[in-house]
């Protein structure tokens, strides 16, 4: 140990400086343990200082004792300090290395939504279901005689005028597009069983614009009852039923009295609409009446033992005025965001 510096506050306060200066230069644990055993291990100088107090004098110990100690007691505390800092960092860059954003979506299938017409035409049909009625089905490639002379309209009936028609060539078929969903009427009297309680929904053409209100392609809905002793009250029941079915517990119906040829006495049908966009108001919905007896008795059904009610209703206006749609041509476009709008609930 000859070799080794003599004891002097410089000599100690040199060491202690140079070993500060290793531990704050230490960059990472690892770094810190190489200043750690190269400032403080054996072969260090502050070692071999402390390790020369064997040959200072005993009058001189406890001064150079305290010097040595002090100096390696703020090296000792410089390390432990830095080696908090650095493991705090350390285990800092590991937790942001490791981090799993949970927030982020994950990929998945868009879902689909149904059209709000077919939607709106199944929920129709299911209040009809419920009351132990049967769907009916009928061609949209029609017969005139169907569309028109069943239904009592002979061939110069102003009535064919109220309707333009796109007729089907070679025109001498008689074939159409049908105009309304009113020849399932006279197709279920001729091939099912009385009594009768039937829907139909179902597309219908017209040679109209297509505008705002307006599709030359729409639907509707019809309804027919054949029984014994039908009145007019039993129609008025089921408007009523209907309209709170799909309108809520304040709706009903009310009829003003109009022309229809399949029907005497007809009527045009009014819905009140309690939760109209704008407040609730009357809104014309659709026509109805008691069944012509010379439908009935074009159908070989006896009128003098059989009677019957009918109604026709568009489901687009349905749908319009039900969930607030402005422009009838959003439901033609087949735009898939008009239909996300309702999801699967129409
Ligand atoms: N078919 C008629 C139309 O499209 C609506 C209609 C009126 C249907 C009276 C009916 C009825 O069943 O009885 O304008």
């Amino acid at each position: 140990m000859s070799d080794a510096p003599e004891i002097t506050a410089d000599a100690v306060e040199a060491a202690v400086t140079a070993a500060l200066a290793a531990i704050a230069a230490a960059s990472s644990t690892t770094e810190l343990k190489a200043a750690r055993s190269a400032h403080v291990g054996e072969s260090s100088a502050l070692a071999r200082l402390n390790a020369r107090m064997r040959d200072v004098p005993n009058d001189q110990k406890a001064a150079f004792g305290k010097l040595v100690g002090a100096g390696r007691g703020r090296v000792a505390q410089a390390l432990a300090a830095r080696e908090a800092e650095l493991a705090e960092a350390e285990t800092a860059a590991k937790l942001e290395a490791e981090r799993i954003d949970i927030t982020a979506l994950p990929q998945r299938a868009r879902v689909g939504a149904r059209h709000p017409l077919t939607l709106l035409q199944d929920q129709v049909g299911d209040i009809f279901v419920g009351m132990g009625w049967e769907i009916a089905e009928g061609p949209e490639l029609e017969h005139e005689w169907y569309n028109f002379d069943a239904l009592n309209l002979d061939a110069d009936h102003p009535a064919r005028q109220m309707q333009d028609t796109f007729y089907v060539d070679p025109v001498a078929a008689h074939l159409l597009l049908r105009t309304q969903t009113s020849p399932v009427q006279m197709r279920s009297m001729l091939t099912r069983d009385l009594p009768i309680y039937i829907v139909s929904p179902g597309r219908v053409y017209r040679t109209d614009e297509f505008d705002a209100t307006h599709l030359p392609v729409f639907s509707q809905f019809e309804g027919l009852v054949i029984d014994k002793g039908i009145t007019m009250a039993h129609l008025r029941g089921t408007l009523d039923h209907v309209a709170r079915a799909l309108f809520g517990a304040e709706a009903k119906t009310r009829l003003r009295a109009n022309y229809f040829p399949f029907t005497e006495p007809s009527a045009e049908l009014d819905l009140w609409h309690p939760t109209f966009t704008g407040g609730a108001r009357w809104i014309e919905w659709g026509g109805c009446g008691m069944v012509n007896p010379n439908v009935l008795r074009a159908a070989g059904i006896d009128p003098e033992e059989y009677s019957g009610f009918a109604f026709g209703m568009g489901i687009e206006r349905t749908l319009m005025f039900r969930s607030d749609v402005k422009d009838m041509r959003d439901m033609a476009e087949g735009d898939v965001r008009f239909s996300e709008q309702f999801g699967m609930v129409v």
